[in-house]
Parts: C-alpha cells; structure tokens; sequence
C-alpha cells in the first residue's frame, strides 16, 4: 500500500549526515520541514539549501535528552502543526575504545539517553495528537546492529535492538488507528558516526543513497526497512544461527569479541 506524500515533516538529527541527507530529499515546494538538532549554524545552513529547493523550513533548537523541554515544545508547539511524517533519527555510538578498555558508565548512560529515553519519550508524546488526528507516520531509526550485538560496540547494538522492537510493538498497536509505525534498519553509511566505529564496514553507501531507500520505504510503509541487501542477509543469519556460530564469524571477520 503507498502512502499520500507527506506535507509536514520532522527529522530529528537533522545536522547529522543522514539527517541533512532526508532533509534535502524531502525538500521541495509545499513541503515544510521541522528541522531539529543542536547546532544552529549547521541547522541554518541547510535550512539555506532546503529553501533553494522552494521548501518552507523551520529550524528546531532543542537538546533532546531534556524530556521535559521536549514533551512541552510537543504538546505546545508541534501540537499546533502536527507533522504528517516524523523521523525519530538522533543518535549516538559508542565503542569499546582502543586496546578494548571498554565502554566507559558516562558514555553508556549518555547513549541510552539520546538513543532510548529520547525516541521513546518523542514517540510517546506524538501518539496522542496522532491518534486524536486518525493519521501520522513515524520512522524510528534503528541499525542493522539490532540483529545481533558486535563485540565493538555492546550498548550501541542494545539500543538499536530497543528501537527496533519497540517500533515492531507500536505499529502492532496503532496500525488500526491509521498511524503507521516504521523501523528503519540501515547498514553501515558514510559518516563521521561510522567513521569513528572500528572494524570493517562492508557495503557502505552514501547518506543520500541511504536517505533515498528510506524514503522509498516509508513511501510503501514498509514495516521494515533493511538495507544494503548482502548486509541484511549476513546480520540476519547471525541471528539465527547458534550462538557460538556468529561469535566465531564476527572474530573470524575482525569485529572482536
Ligand atoms: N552512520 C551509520 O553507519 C549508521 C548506520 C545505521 C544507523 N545509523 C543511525 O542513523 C542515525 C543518524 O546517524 P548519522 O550517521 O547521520 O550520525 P551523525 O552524523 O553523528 O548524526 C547524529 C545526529 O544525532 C544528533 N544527536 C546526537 N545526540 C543528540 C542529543 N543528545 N540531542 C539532540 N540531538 C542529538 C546529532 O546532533 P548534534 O549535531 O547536535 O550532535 C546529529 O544530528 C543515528 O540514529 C544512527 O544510529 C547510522
């Protein structure tokens, strides 16, 4: 089933590479973009780029981990222009650091903020206007990570794999509603988020490839939106093979562990 074309969009993290990827895909004329993240003069330079492409742009300045500022700036700002398409796509990695010291608390408690309480606290405070309008579509960005957890990066693979089945429950939940819910799962892409994750990254592909297939996805309503194919099928088999299988293939494929 297709969707109508989304008027009103939100993309969270939208100074990220994937982030400006979307926002430049989606825009065009009678398109509005919400624009949020924490940068202004990056937000500001591609509201700029967004414009010459005859999009009406807002740019949104909000730290999300704040929950209260970001349930407020919902219930009494985006309540009053309710997006028809939101992608919850902020987030953050981290990894074991060199010579494997491990993951250090404050970087572990910072990821779950941004990566989990953030998206599930947006979410949460979309759903009702959602569901009183009887339309909304949110994309929740999760990882091919969310298949099974590489020995690099334990607590960044975990809150993926939180995204994802969270996302899996609520489209459940509110297909009936007219609300559709999509998990997002890309493989590795080219940014300084991939860049700063050690190990090898097959079948990388560009932000705008990425934010193309995406939207192509969301199009569709996929419930699923997995992506490259080879990398898909590779991470999916480490999850249903035994165990110990994937742990040998990961340290076999230099990943650690
Ligand atoms: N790159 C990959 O290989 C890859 C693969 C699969 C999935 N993903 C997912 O795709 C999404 C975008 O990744 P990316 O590659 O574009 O990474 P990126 O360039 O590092 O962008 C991350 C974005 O998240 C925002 N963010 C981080 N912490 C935040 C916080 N506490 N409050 C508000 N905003 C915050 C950043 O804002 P600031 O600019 O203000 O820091 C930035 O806009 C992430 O969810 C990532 O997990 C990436």
């Amino acid at each position: 089933m297709s969707l109508p074309p989304p008027q009103t969009i939100l993309i969270t993290g939208a100074s990220g590479e994937l982030g400006q990827a979307l926002a430049l895909y989606y825009a065009a004329p009678d398109i509005h973009l919400l624009l949020q993240g924490r940068q202004q003069d990056k937000l500001e330079d591609l509201a700029t780029r967004c414009r010459l492409r005859e999009a009406k742009v807002t740019v949104v300045i909000l730290e999300l981990t704040d929950i209260a500022a970001l349930q407020h700036w919902v219930n009494h700002s985006l309540s009053l222009n309710i997006p028809d398409l939101v992608i919850a796509n902020a987030g953050m990695n981290i990894n074991h650091g060199t010579a494997q010291r491990g993951e250090q608390w404050a970087e572990i408690d910072a990821l779950l903020d941004v990566n989990i309480k953030a998206t599930f606290a947006l979410v949460n405070a979309l759903v009702p206007l959602f569901r009183a309008r009887g339309q909304g579509q949110l994309a929740l960005i999760s990882s091919l990570a969310a298949y099974y957890g590489l020995p690099v990066t334990p607590s960044y693979c975990a809150s993926k794999a939180a995204i994802k089945v969270y996302g899996e429950a609520m489209r459940g939940w509110l297909a009936e509603d007219g609300i559709q819910i999509n998990v997002v799962m890309p493989g590795y892409i080219d940014s300084s988020m991939a860049a700063a994750m050690p190990g090898p990254k097959p079948f990388m592909i560009s932000a705008d490839t990425a934010a193309q297939r995406i939207a192509q996805g969301l199009a569709k309503n996929h419930a699923r939106i997995t992506f490259p194919f080879p990398l898909t099928l590779g991470t999916w088999w480490l999850m249903v093979l035994p165990a110990s299988w994937s742990q040998l293939i990961l340290k076999t494929l230099h990943y650690g562990g």
